[in-house]
């Protein structure tokens, strides 16, 4: 265990549609009030992007941020995986429209669904793949325009969401002990409905009745969501602590996914987890689906006083449609 190979995040981008859509925005547009949004998820705007983009346009942004300040060059790379339930189309991939985006001739890759939780499963998918030595570098992208998906007359949904998304490079980290150590990954379909998009697959093709019946548009239950991620993130965030020795005080960053701020807290209290080690941004930025935790990263790495230094314990975390969830324990590390 303690020589194996492990993955380590070199390098990080990201990438956020300008158009901001306040509480005030939808204050006009739905039955809701900013006392509302702020008190019961913590959001205060989220961006948009603009009608005629998809998720190739912010994921090529957030990769060219990414490579350029690792100064590696697309065609280094070896693998794509993108995180995203929002691809630009059905398909090809939004990993192979990337491809040729960027112009990474020798990658190969794939798109990966797994709702909210979708960065974290391609995180693990291409560590694991640097562990076994078949790849050396590897780019994990989670972007979303889950504007495209939103009722904006729905005010349990439009108040939630917002597009983003961000890039991070990984690589194989030469000293043992370091890297992306942990993961614990889940899944549960049988908590499937309470929260997707029923229409546009094989089973609902679009038809004038899907239309009519809103069938393309993000169906959640909130409540139903909203008590297994308490219980589930917290659950994942504890144990991966516990399964390496470790407590909420040995963590320098708590990074979880940002869905609603009391999810957020009540995951950070079980973990014994001060509130300064938490990374918040779901005020500016709102449920940014497969982007919310690397954007969240970002920020911790970026744009905070006091960045993770060599050594220092990371636990990321997520939840998501499907039911999705995991957590994942990382020591970071520098060349
Ligand atoms: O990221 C993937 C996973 N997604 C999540 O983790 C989301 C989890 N769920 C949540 O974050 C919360 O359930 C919501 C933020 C979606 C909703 O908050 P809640 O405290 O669970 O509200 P609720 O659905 O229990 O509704 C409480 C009341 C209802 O009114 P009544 O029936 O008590 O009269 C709703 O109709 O709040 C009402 N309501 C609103 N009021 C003003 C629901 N949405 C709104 C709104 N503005 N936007």
């Amino acid at each position: 265990m303690e020589n194996k190979r492990t993955a380590y995040i070199r390098s990080i981008g990201r990438f956020l549609p300008e158009k901001k859509l306040t509480n005030s925005d939808l204050e006009k547009l739905v039955d809701t009030s900013n006392e509302w949004i702020v008190s019961r998820t913590g959001i205060s705007e989220r961006r948009i992007l603009e009608p005629g983009l998809g998720c190739s346009y912010m994921a090529v942004r957030a990769t060219d941020e990414c490579l350029e300040r690792a100064g590696v060059s697309p065609e280094e790379l070896d693998l794509i995986i993108v995180g995203t339930v929002t691809p630009d189309m059905l398909f090809p991939s939004t990993a192979c429209l990337l491809q040729n985006m960027i112009g990474a001739k020798k990658a190969w890759g794939f798109d990966l669904s797994a709702g909210c939780s979708g960065f974290l499963f391609s995180l693990s998918t291409a560590a694991q793949l640097i562990e076994s030595g078949r790849v050396n570098k590897a780019l994990v992208v989670g972007s979303d325009v889950i504007s495209s998906l939103i009722d904006y007359t729905d005010r349990g949904t439009c108040v939630i969401f917002g597009d983003g998304a961000a890039a991070v490079l990984l690589e194989a980290c030469t000293e043992p002990g370091y890297g992306l150590l942990d993961f614990n990954l889940h899944i549960d379909g049988a908590g499937g409905e309470f929260l997707c998009v029923k229409g546009g697959g094989s089973l609902r093709p679009a038809s004038h009745e899907t239309v009519d019946n809103g069938e393309h548009y993000v169906y959640q239950d909130g409540r139903a969501v909203f008590k297994s991620a308490v219980t589930e993130m917290s659950n994942v965030s504890v144990e991966i602590l516990e399964r390496n020795g470790l407590t909420g005080k040995d963590v320098k960053l708590f990074i979880p996914h940002q869905a609603n701020n009391r999810i957020i807290e009540a995951a950070a209290k079980r973990m014994g987890i001060e509130e300064e080690k938490v990374i918040v941004n779901i005020n500016k930025y709102g449920n940014t689906v497969s982007a919310s935790v690397p954007l969240a990263l970002y920020e911790a790495l970026l744009e905070r006083d006091n960045p993770p230094v060599k050594g220092d314990y990371l636990v990321l975390a997520a939840f998501g449609a499907g039911l999705t969830w995991g957590s994942t324990l990382l020591r970071w590390w520098e060349k």
